[in-house]
């Protein structure tokens, strides 16, 4: 029998989500409604990691007071990292050379010598992955689901993503008139990681005329028939959203590099697919790269909804004996998976989904099949 939680700790770790202050809000209410106290441990669990780096110690102490008036804003007011994975901890060697070094029993002692009895990691694959790695280790912990990608399986959605998709949709309205005024072809990579999500939403919101994503390998002879042809009947212009884990057919995902300790980096198909439609068509051919202005701005009123909901469900979920669980839409509720379980499989787009089908019904080209006749578009 574990003895009652008095103190527990919010950490977020990975990129991070507009929607992430709504969640540290409502579980630090809940929390305090509950007479727990609460603190934020900064940058991931650099916080605890490496307290001499801080000013105040690595912990941030949350009141009302300081989770008041956040709801609306992006980023964290606790910090993040990606590059904070406790059980693979890249340290430099004295020879200059990186060895990862597993400092669990190290970051469980800290958890001890301050009292905190319960975490609430705040995270996408990665942080959950480390969430159960601790859980399994010892440490009473609840996790909540954040990615712009909505890559994650076992909830219907993830906060970010809506705000992702809006402002990327938003970009591509305003791509159309200067690329109409042009009468050029532009070409727009979105973030996403291995899964097409905002690539398709934003596109189709937008009514971009081929979207190309992991999910689907292309062949640019299609997309640049796709461009001719609606030349040939008076368009001149053409909006191509990409998403950065599209790969050609037979080809390689575009990857700028890897430092120590984080995950590959993605990014750079939208310039190689702009230059090669160039080539082929003739046209005039630009590229914008949306990248981390999707991950900024203030979360949409669902994704401070779903922030607020995850947040004292965490909480709740604690409260009621639950650990090693992750919060997860299921609407109308949120319901508690198994950490094991949500981090299983990553949740790409089905290609027999309704909205790949009503896509193709409108004519959007993805670069798998010939344009349909209808493919004038927007
Ligand atoms: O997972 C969220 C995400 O924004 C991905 O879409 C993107 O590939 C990656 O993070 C970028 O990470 P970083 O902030 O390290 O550039």
């Amino acid at each position: 029998m574990r003895p009652p939680i008095k103190r527990i700790a919010l950490s977020t770790g990975g990129g991070d989500a507009p929607g992430l202050n709504a969640v540290i809000r409502a579980a630090t209410l809940a929390a305090r409604n509950r007479d727990w106290d609460v603190v934020g441990i900064r940058d991931g669990y650099n916080g605890l990691l490496f307290p001499d780096e801080y000013p105040d110690g690595g912990l941030i102490e949350l009141t009302r007071d300081s989770v008041r008036g956040i709801i609306h804003q992006g980023g964290t007011i606790i910090g993040t990292t990606n590059r904070g994975n406790p059980t693979a901890y890249p340290m430099r060697q004295p020879d200059g050379t990186w060895k990862e070094v597993d400092r669990t029993q190290e970051l469980l002692a800290r958890f001890d010598e301050h009292g905190i009895d319960a975490l609430i990691t705040i995270g996408g694959d990665g942080s959950l992955t480390i969430g159960r790695h601790l859980h399994e280790a010892g440490l009473r912990l609840v996790g909540v689901p954040k990615t712009i990608d909505n890559d994650l399986e076992k909830t219907t959605s993830t906060f970010g993503f809506d705000t992702a998709v809006d402002f990327a949709s938003e970009c591509i309205d305003r791509l159309f008139s200067t690329a109409t005024s042009h009468g050029r072809v532009i070409v727009v990579e979105v973030m996403g990681r291995y899964a097409g999500w905002i690539a398709l939403n934003a596109g189709m919101a937008s009514g971009a005329h081929a979207i190309l994503i992991p999910e689907i390998p292309f062949d640019l002879e299609h997309v640049a028939a796709l461009i001719t042809h609606r030349e040939q009947h008076g368009a001149k212009f053409s909006i191509i959203c990409v998403a950065e884990g599209a790969v050609p057919a037979g080809g390689e995902l575009s990857i700028v590099g890897r430092a120590v300790g984080q995950a590959e980096r993605l990014g750079g198909v939208g310039a190689k697919v702009a230059n090669q439609l160039e080539a082929i068509t003739g046209r005039e051919t630009r590229t914008v790269v949306l990248g981390h202005l999707l991950r900024g701005g203030s979360p949409t009123s669902f994704d401070r909804l779903l922030g607020l909901r995850f947040g004292a469900a965490a909480v709740r979920a604690l409260d009621e004996g639950h650990t090693g669980v992750m919060v997860a839409l299921n609407p109308p509720t949120v319901d508690y998976i198994p950490l094991e379980e949500a981090i299983s499989r990553q949740k790409t787009v089905p290609l027999d989904c309704d909205s790949i089908a009503t896509a193709r019904d409108l004519g959007i080209n993805f670069g798998d099949e010939p344009p349909r006749h209808s493919a004038i578009g927007r």
